[in-house]
C-alpha cells in the first residue's frame, strides 16, 4: 500500500518565521488543501471541461448574480491582463490611478503582453473619482491619442484603503456615460467585503461593473484567481484571450476547487476579516510608538508607515517587509489570513524596541 504522505521532499523553510512583507508571503489555508485534496485522483477532463469548474459558476452566480461568468486563471497580473484586452479595440487605453498594481506592479505586462496603453491619474489615496478620471478621459475620436475606453478602478486598492459603495457608483455611472467600459482588479475583494460588511455584488454586480479581476491567492489560495464577466453583452471572447495569454490552466479542476472552498461557504471573510482585523491590531499598537507615523487609513489589511529609515533597516533584519517610498521613506506592512496577534504583538514590540522606545 502506498504511503500518502510520503515524500522525498525536505522541509527547507522555519514556519515560524512571519513576516509582513505580502499577504502573499503565507501558505495555504488548510481548507484549501483539503480541497485540493478532495479534488485529487482519477482522471477529469482537462482546460476547464471538469465538474469543479463547471460547479464554479454556479458558486459565483450566487455572489456575483446571474450572468456572472467565472474563468479561472494562474495570477493577478494574468486575470488584469486578459479582462483589460477584453474590453479594448487595439487602439484602446486604460484610465488609472498611477498607483496601480497594472501601471507599477506588473512590469509592462499590459503593454507587453497586451498592447493596452495606460493613462495614468495621479490620486490623494489610490482611488479615482469622476473628475479624475476627467483628467485623462479626452480625446475621444482623435487618432493621435490611444482612445481611453475602459477605467480600471482596485478595490481594495493598493493603498490598503477602499472605495465606498457610493465612490463606486459615481466612477461606473461617469465612465459609462463617457461610453468607456469599467474593470474591477479585486485582488483583495473579499477584504473590502468583510471591511465594507457588503456581499460583493453590491459594490460590483450592482453598480454595473463590467469585468472584475477576483483574487485568491492573497487569500489562503495556493494560487489562482478568476477573471468574472459581469456583463457578458460587452465583455466577450475571454476563453480566447485567457489561452492566448498563456492564463489557460489544463488541471483546472485544482484551481477550481480552492475557490469552491474559500466561497462556497464564508471561508473568503473569516480569512480576510482576521487579516483587516489583525492590520487594526498592528495600527492601534504603533499609533502608541512615538515618531511612528501611520500615514494612510487603515481599511483593509495593510499598514502604511513612516519611521526613520535607519529604523526601517534595522528592522528589516527581524522581519521582512518593503519600503513602499524609497523616497520618502515610507513602508507597507501587510496582514494575511494566519498572522497571528501574537505576531503583531512581537512585531510591534520589535518596533518600539528599534524605536528606543521600548
Ligand atoms: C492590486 C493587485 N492586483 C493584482 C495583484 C496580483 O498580482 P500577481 O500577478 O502577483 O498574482 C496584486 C498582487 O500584489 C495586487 O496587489
Amino acid at each position: 500500500m502506498t504511503d500518502l504522505t510520503r515524500t522525498d521532499a525536505v522541509r527547507r523553510h522555519d514556519p515560524a518565521v512571519r513576516g509582513f512583507a505580502s499577504d502573499n508571503y503565507a501558505g495555504v489555508h488548510p481548507e484549501v488543501l483539503a480541497a485540493i485534496t478532495l479534488a485529487n485522483g482519477g482522471h477529469q477532463i482537462s482546460y476547464g471541461e471538469d465538474d469543479y469548474t463547471a460547479h464554479l459558476q454556479d458558486v459565483f452566480r450566487r455572489h456575483f448574480g446571474d450572468k456572472a461568468e467565472a474563468y479561472p486563471v494562474f495570477n493577478g497580473t494574468g486575470a488584469n491582463v486578459v479582462a483589460l484586452q477584453a474590453l479594448l479595440p487595439r487602439w484602446g487605453a486604460v484610465v488609472c490611478a498611477d498607483t496601480a498594481h497594472i501601471h507599477v506592479d506588473e512590469g509592462g505586462a499590459p503593454e507587453k503582453m497586451g498592447g493596452i496603453k495606460l493613462h495614468t491619474v495621479s490620486t490623494p489615496d489610490g482611488k479615482l473619482t469622476p473628475e479624475l478620471l476627467d483628467r485623462q478621459a479626452f480625446g475621444f475620436g482623435d487618432e493621435h491619442r490611444a482612445q481611453p475606453l475602459a477605467v480600471s478602478i482596485t478595490q481594495s486598492t493598493e493603498l490598503g484603503t477602499l472605495y465606498t459603495i457610493d465612490e463606486i457608483r459615481a466612477v461606473v455611472d461617469h465612465a459609462h456615460q463617457l461610453g468607456m467600459l469599467v474593470h474591477m482588479d479585486g485582488s483583495r475583494l473579499a477584504n473590502a467585503a468583510a471591511s465594507l460588511g457588503q456581499p460583493m455584488r453590491a459594490f460590483t454586480t450592482d453598480l454595473g461593473v463590467d469585468v472584475l479581476s477576483f483574487g485568491g491567492t492573497k487569500n489562503g489560495l495556493l494560487l489562482g484567481e478568476v477573471v468574472v464577466v459581469l456583463n457578458p453583452e460587452r465583455v466577450r471572447n475571454i476563453k480566447y484571450l485567457r489561452k492566448t495569454s498563456m492564463q489557460l490552466a489544463s488541471k483546472m479542476r485544482f484551481v477550481s476547487v480552492q475557490f469552491e472552498a474559500l466561497l462556497a461557504g464564508d471561508l473568503y471573510l473569516r480569512n480576510a476579516g482576521h487579516a483587516n482585523a489583525m492590520a487594526s491590531r498592528l495600527e492601534a499598537a504603533v499609533r502608541k510608538i512615538d515618531g511612528v507615523e501611520v500615514v494612510r487609513p487603515v481599511q483593509a489589511n495593510a499598514v502604511f508607515a513612516i519611521l526613520p529609515r535607519e529604523v526601517s533597516e534595522r528592522l528589516q533584519k527581524r522581519y521582512r517587509f518593503y519600503f513602499w517610498n524609497e523616497h520618502t521613506g515610507e513602508v507597507r506592512w501587510m496582514c494575511s489570513y494566519d498572522t497571528t496577534e501574537a505576531d503583531i504583538d512581537a512585531f510591534a514590540a520589535a518596533i518600539a524596541e528599534e524605536m528606543g522606545r521600548a
